[in-house]
């Protein structure tokens, strides 16, 4: 029994320290690909450099592309499937249609990691080394993104209409559609702060920038200045006023003063719960990037196919 008692803790320690390191079937682990696709994380980062040095806003795209693929049946590249007479994908429902970019940074990447080391490494893998490297070549914070998810051979074009959140959307809303993931009311703050790189077109603030009440008057005239009351839909406009091609903390400023472009990033500092968060983080810049790159891993975990659950696509586009 004494024996016992010393031997169990002991090899369940081991345990846990083998797995921390190798990882175990069915859990993302940092060091997934290191045999096996050395050269990934190389590979991913010079691409996404390349796109981004080609034009500065493709970073906001991949970081987009991350949190939509992620929200609709987790972080699988279901996002990337094409529709094809016989299937119909995510990339025509409402969110996305004409507004997700990026797709084609994404087929260049795995071109060169299949060249590199063929049918191992998953789309869905680069799509979350993409975001992180997006964020990071912008100014962002740097952080370990954990690998091993699988690609799935569906997509679900009324999840991608149903869970993905909308620029309308009310703060009790917006929690409980982040909630619905696993995720808090915090990290649905420090995740909104992505909206400080990008752009948005003129139909998806127009209400806000004319009939929202808590608007900053002269932001709002500023903004009247291109995307009219009706008509040029698809005028663009930086979502962060300030500094749009900076990973920075100035999304928060930006709430303080009344120029979320968003009805939905205002709702973050509205006289709610979440206005401490929103103060901290406008004067807090590294609060804000330390605390963005916890709550992206925890995007980057909703529901990954792991072990031996979907499969390595060799075209991100279509189903093997
Ligand atoms: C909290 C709820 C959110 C809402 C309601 C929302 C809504 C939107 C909308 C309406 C656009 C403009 C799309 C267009 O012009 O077609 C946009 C752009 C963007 N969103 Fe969000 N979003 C949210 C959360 C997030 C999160 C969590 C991330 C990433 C972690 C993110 C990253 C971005 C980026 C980077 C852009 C600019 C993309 C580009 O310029 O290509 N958003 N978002
Ligand atoms: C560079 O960016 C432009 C848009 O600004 C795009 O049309 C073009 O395809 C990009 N070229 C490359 C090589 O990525
Ligand atoms: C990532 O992990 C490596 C090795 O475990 C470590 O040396 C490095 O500091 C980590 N980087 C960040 C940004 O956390
Ligand atoms: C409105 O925005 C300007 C910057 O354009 C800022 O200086 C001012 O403080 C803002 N007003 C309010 C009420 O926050």
């Amino acid at each position: 029994m004494a024996l016992m008692s010393y031997r169990l803790p002991t090899f369940l320690v081991l345990c846990l320290l083998f797995s921390y390191v190798h990882g175990q079937p069915g859990q993302l682990a940092l060091t997934f690909y290191q045999n096996s696709c050395p050269n990934l994380q190389t590979i991913v980062r010079s691409v996404v450099s390349q796109a981004i040095a080609n034009e500065t806003r493709m970073a906001a795209s991949l970081l987009r592309l991350f949190f939509h693929d992620c929200f609709v049946q987790g972080c699988d590249a279901s996002i990337l499937l094409d529709d094809t007479p016989t299937f119909t994908g995510e990339k025509t429902a409402a969110p996305n249609a004409n507004s997700v970019r990026g797709y084609e940074v994404i087929d260049a990447i795995k071109t060169q990691v299949e060249a590199s080391c063929r049918a191992t490494v998953s789309c869905a893998d680069i799509v979350a080394l993409a975001a992180r490297d997006s964020v990071n070549l912008v100014g962002g914070p740097m952080w370990n993104v954990t690998l091993g998810r699988r690609d799935a051979k569906t997509a679900s074009l009324s999840s991608a209409n149903s869970d993905l959140p909308g620029p309308s959307s009310s703060l009790s809303t917006l929690i409980s559609m982040f909630a619905a993931k696993g995720l808090s009311a915090q990290d649905m703050t420090v995740l909104s702060g992505a909206h400080t790189i990008g752009q948005s077109r003129c139909l998806l603030f127009r209400n806000r920038i004319y009939n929202d009440q808590n608007i900053n008057t002269s932001f709002a005239a500023l903004r009247q200045q291109t995307c009219p009351q009706s008509g040029s839909d698809s005028n663009p406009a930086p979502i962060d006023v300030q500094s749009p091609n900076s990973f920075d903390n100035a999304y928060y400023v930006d709430l303080v003063t009344k120029q979320g472009l968003f009805h939905s990033d205002q709702e973050l500092f509205n006289g709610g719960s979440q206005d401490n968060l929103v103060t901290k983080y406008s004067t807090d810049a590294a609060a804000f990037f330390s605390d963005f790159a916890i709550s992206m891993a925890k995007l980057g975990a909703i529901t990954p196919l792991t072990g031996k659950k979907g499969e390595i696509r060799s075209n991100c586009r279509m189903v093997n």
